[in-house]
C-alpha cells in the first residue's frame, strides 16, 4: 500500500514532502504552523488576510488604532465610501508579518501566503497589488491567490523583479475557473505554478453554492487533469478539502495528484492561532453541529460549527478599524443587514442581525469557528483526558501521520 511519503513534489530542482498546509485567516494558520511544516520538508501557508491586526497582536504595532482614528468621525455614518487604508501601512504590516516568518525559517520546505481576492479593502486594484508586492519584496517563497477569479491579479505584479521566480498558485473549484483564468492571462506569458484544486468539503470560503453535496473533489480533480492533459500544460495539480488520512491522500497522489493540501486536521495542532478553547469546541463537534450557511459578506457560502459566537450576533459594523471587506465603493453586505436590523427595532439596546457576520471582527477575535466538512471526525486523532477535555497535537505528529500512515489509520500522540 502507498503512502504518502513514496511521492515528492518538484518545483525544477526542489523535492518537497508532498503535504501543504493551507492558509487559514485570520492568523489561525500562523507563521510557527507554517514554519513546522517547511521545518519538516513540505510547505506552510501563512495567510496575510487582516494583516495589520495580526502586525498589531504580535509585533506591538499600532495600525488598528491609527487607521480608527482617522476615521472615528465616521464610527456612527452607514457610508464608509470614505474609509480607506493607507498603502505605506499596509505594506510595512506585510512586510513584518512575511518577513519574520521567513527570517525564522529552517529546513528544505517552504512558506506562502494565502491571499483572498475578496478582501476588497475599500480599493481592491491598489490594495492587492500592495499585498502582493510587499510579501514578494520580504522574500515569501511563493502566494497561493484564493477567495475570488483573480483574473487581473497576475498582472498586477508583472513588473515585480521576483514575478517570475516565485512560485505563484490559484486556488479553484472546477475546470471552468481554471480555464478562464488561464485564458485572461495568456498575453503575460507567465503560467500558474501550481493549481489548487478546492473541493466542497474544505473549510473557509466554498467556491460552491449551497448545492455543493452535488459535487465531488475526485470528479473536479480529474476533469482538471483532463483538460490540462488536453491543452498540454504541465502544472501541479494539487486536490484539497476532506483529505483526513494519510490514506487519503495517497489516493490522491497514485492518481496524478502533485500534492495534496490540507487544513482541518491543524486547526488542533498547538501551533494553530486558534485560542486552545475553541480548539476544544473543533474536537467536540459532532457532524450535526457543522452547517454550511450564507452569513459571510463576501457572497460566499462558509463552512464552520454551529456554536460559532459570531452567529447572529449584531455588533455595530467596525470598519474604521478594520474595513478589509468594503468593495470597491465602500459597501458590505453586512452593513446593510445591520441598519435594516436597526431600523426595524430603533429603540432595542442589543440587535441580532442573522442573515450576515461582520466577518472582519468576528474572524479577528476567533468567533467563526470556520472548519472542514470532517472536522467532527478530529475527536478520532487524539487521546482524551479524565476531564473529558482532548489532547492538543503538535503540527509534527499531525504531518508525520499523514506523511507515513496507510490506510485509514490515524495514529494517536504518545
Ligand atoms: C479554519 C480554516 C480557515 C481557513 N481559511 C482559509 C483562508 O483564509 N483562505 C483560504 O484560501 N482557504 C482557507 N481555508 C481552506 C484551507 O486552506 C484548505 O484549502 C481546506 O480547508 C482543505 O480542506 P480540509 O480542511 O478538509 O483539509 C480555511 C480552512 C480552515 C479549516
Amino acid at each position: 500500500m502507498k503512502r504518502v511519503d513514496d511521492f515528492r513534489l518538484r518545483f525544477g530542482k526542489q523535492e518537497l514532502v508532498p503535504i501543504i498546509v493551507g492558509g487559514m485567516g485570520v492568523d489561525i494558520s500562523t507563521a510557527e504552523l507554517a514554519l513546522e511544516a517547511a521545518r519538516l520538508g513540505g510547505i506552510g501557508h501563512i495567510s496575510d488576510a487582516m494583516v495589520q491586526a495580526v502586525s498589531d497582536r504580535r509585533f506591538d504595532t499600532k495600525f488598528v488604532s491609527a487607521k480608527l482614528k482617522q476615521y472615528k468621525a465616521n464610527v456612527a455614518s452607514s457610508d464608509k465610501s470614505s474609509v480607506h487604508f493607507n498603502l505605506a501601512a499596509l505594506e510595512e504590516a506585510t512586510r513584518n508579518h512575511v518577513g519574520r516568518a521567513m527570517q525564522a525559517k529552517r529546513g528544505e520546505g517552504m512558506i506562502f501566503i494565502n491571499v483572498m481576492e475578496k478582501l476588497t479593502m475599500n480599493a481592491p486594484r491598489e490594495t492587492l497589488r500592495m499585498r502582493l508586492s510587499a510579501a514578494l519584496d520580504a522574500g515569501i517563497d511563493g502566494i497561493t491567490l484564493s477567495a475570488g477569479l483573480h483574473l487581473g491579479s497576475f498582472a498586477l505584479i508583472e513588473d515585480h523583479p521576483r514575478f517570475r521566480d516565485a512560485k505563484l498558485g490559484i486556488i479553484v473549484s472546477s475546470q471552468r475557473a481554471l480555464a478562464l483564468f488561464l485564458r485572461k492571462n495568456a498575453k503575460l506569458k507567465r503560467l500558474p505554478d501550481f493549481i489548487v484544486v478546492e473541493g466542497p468539503l474544505a473549510g473557509g470560503h466554498l467556491g460552491f453554492g449551497l448545492d455543493w453535496a452535488q459535487y465531488d473533489l475526485r470528479v473536479i480533480v480529474a476533469e482538471i487533469q483532463q483538460y490540462l492533459k488536453t491543452e498540454q500544460l504541465d502544472i501541479p495539480v494539487i486536490p484539497a478539502g476532506g483529505i483526513f488520512t494519510g490514506g487519503d491522500a495517497a489516493w490522491f497522489l497514485e492518481h496524478g495528484a502533485a500534492a495534496v493540501q490540507v487544513a482541518t486536521r491543524f486547526t488542533v495542532a498547538r501551533e494553530c492561532g486558534l485560542p486552545d478553547k475553541v480548539k476544544q469546541e473543533y474536537f467536540k463537534a459532532s457532524e450535526d453541529e457543522i452547517e454550511v450557511n450564507t452569513i459571510s459578506p463576501t457572497g460566499y457560502p462558509m463552512r464552520m460549527l454551529k456554536g460559532s459566537p459570531g452567529i447572529g450576533a449584531g455588533i455595530r459594523p467596525n470598519c474604521e478599524a478594520y474595513g478589509y471587506l468594503l468593495d470597491a465603493t465602500g459597501n458590505c453586505a453586512y452593513i446593510e443587514s445591520y441598519n435594516r436590523e436597526v431600523a426595524r427595532h430603533p429603540k432595542a439596546k442589543k440587535i441580532s442581525v442573522k442573515d450576515k457576520t461582520c466577518l472582519c471582527t468576528h474572524m479577528r477575535n476567533y468567533d467563526i469557528w470556520t472548519c472542514g466538512h470532517y472536522a467532527y471526525r478530529l475527536k478520532d486523532t487524539t487521546r482524551r483526558a479524565p476531564d473529558g477535555s482532548y489532547q492538543l497535537l503538535s503540527a509534527e505528529h499531525i504531518f508525520r501521520d499523514y506523511q507515513f500512515s496507510t490506510g485509514n489509520q490515524i495514529a494517536l500522540p504518545d
